[in-house]
């Protein structure tokens, strides 16, 4: 247990990855003001239980298209952590005003407050989908921090949530540089873990439609997966060490979806699974070298799968 340290801001507290960190944070003695857009909501309930929340988390009213609402959070902090984005589950049907205004206009209103305010560092969470999708990086190569999603391709290809998280990547750290802001990136593969929240965010429902065989034909790409927790301490980590800087790409393992299946199949034998797999070219995920380097370190896939499969059999999602 730390003793007092900053006051710091995350943005949209009650996410999934974002209860993490301020339970981490709240654990390593921060003073935290987190963003809700709705502090009365049921679904924000878990965050006020928290070890040490009711002395050192106070929750705020904020949206991040309204710059005057992200004010007050910010003001005295010294470090901000911006998890704050919409996550679809279906096909969009206005991308623009439903994804890419709130990531990267949102974004930006954020960072510009975070100038005004003179933080220290901010933290933003961008995706691995920032990454993965460049038709030009070559299949067999593992992609790292020098990779970046086309956006082009993205667009073309529909996937509107990863050319919103590149946009607004990019945008946050061309921002730093112009502005002399000290903003750091962290990339997160596909999140899996426990959930502290009693709502499903769409990692966890994936995974969850996973076990369940919900889409009975899968293709069989590979994919870089990494725990909720060892997020939270790389954002953390980011945060801390002085020369941490730029894109930090974040991922543990990395399966393709039948061996994925395969493995859960061999645990957990009650339920459904996808039946069958579509072959496809199968290309690398994303090295955590640069993220390792700095100090960071990650479960093993089982146990992060094994504490998943109880939070949800628990909590009746499964
Ligand atoms: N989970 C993953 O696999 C994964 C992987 C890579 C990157 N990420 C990134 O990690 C971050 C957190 O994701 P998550 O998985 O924790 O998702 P989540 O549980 O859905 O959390 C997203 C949060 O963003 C908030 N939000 C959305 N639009 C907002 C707006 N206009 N103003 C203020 N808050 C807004 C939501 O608040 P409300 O509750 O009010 O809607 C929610 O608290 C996101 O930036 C996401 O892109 C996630």
């Amino acid at each position: 247990m730390g003793s007092v340290k900053g006051l710091v801001c995350v943005t949209g507290a009650g996410g999934y990855i974002a209860s993490w960190l301020v339970k981490r944070l709240l654990s390593d003695g921060y003073k935290v003001h987190g963003t809700v857009r709705d502090p009365h909501d049921e679904k924000n309930r878990h965050l006020k239980k928290l070890d040490k929340a009711v002395e050192n988390l106070k929750l705020f009213k904020a949206d991040l298209l309204d710059c005057d609402s992200l004010l007050s959070p910010i003001a005295g902090c010294e470090g901000v952590f911006h998890t704050a984005c919409p996550v679809p589950r279906s096909k969009l049907s206005d991308p623009e005003t439903e994804m890419v205004v709130p990531a990267v206009t949102g974004t930006l209103n954020l960072l510009k407050i975070c100038s005004q305010v003179k933080v220290r560092r901010v933290v933003v969470v961008s995706s691995g989908g920032a990454v993965a999708m460049n038709p030009n990086w070559p299949s067999d190569k593992e992609k790292d921090e020098t990779c970046w999603s086309d956006k082009e391709y993205c667009k073309s290809t529909g996937n509107w949530y990863f050319y919103a998280k590149t946009l607004a990547e990019e945008e946050a750290l061309n921002y730093g540089k112009m502005n002399e802001l000290d903003v750091v990136t962290v990339m997160p593969c596909m999140v899996i873990g426990p959930l502290l929240q009693s709502t499903l965010n769409s990692s966890s429902l994936w995974f969850i439609n996973m076990l369940k065989g919900t889409q009975k034909t899968l293709v069989n790409k590979g994919m870089s997966l990494v725990d909720v927790r060892d997020v939270a301490d790389a954002l953390l980590l980011v945060y801390v060490k002085p020369e941490a800087n730029g894109r930090y790409g974040c991922a543990s393992n990395w399966l393709k979806m039948d061996d994925l299946a395969n493995k859960l199949k061999n645990i957990y034998q009650n339920y459904k699974y996808p039946t069958s797999f579509t072959e496809t070219t199968v290309t690398k995920g994303m090295s955590p070298k640069k993220l390792k380097a700095l100090g960071w370190s990650c479960r093993d896939i089982d146990s992060t799968i094994a504490d998943s499969v109880k939070c949800f059999e628990d909590a009746a999602h499964l």
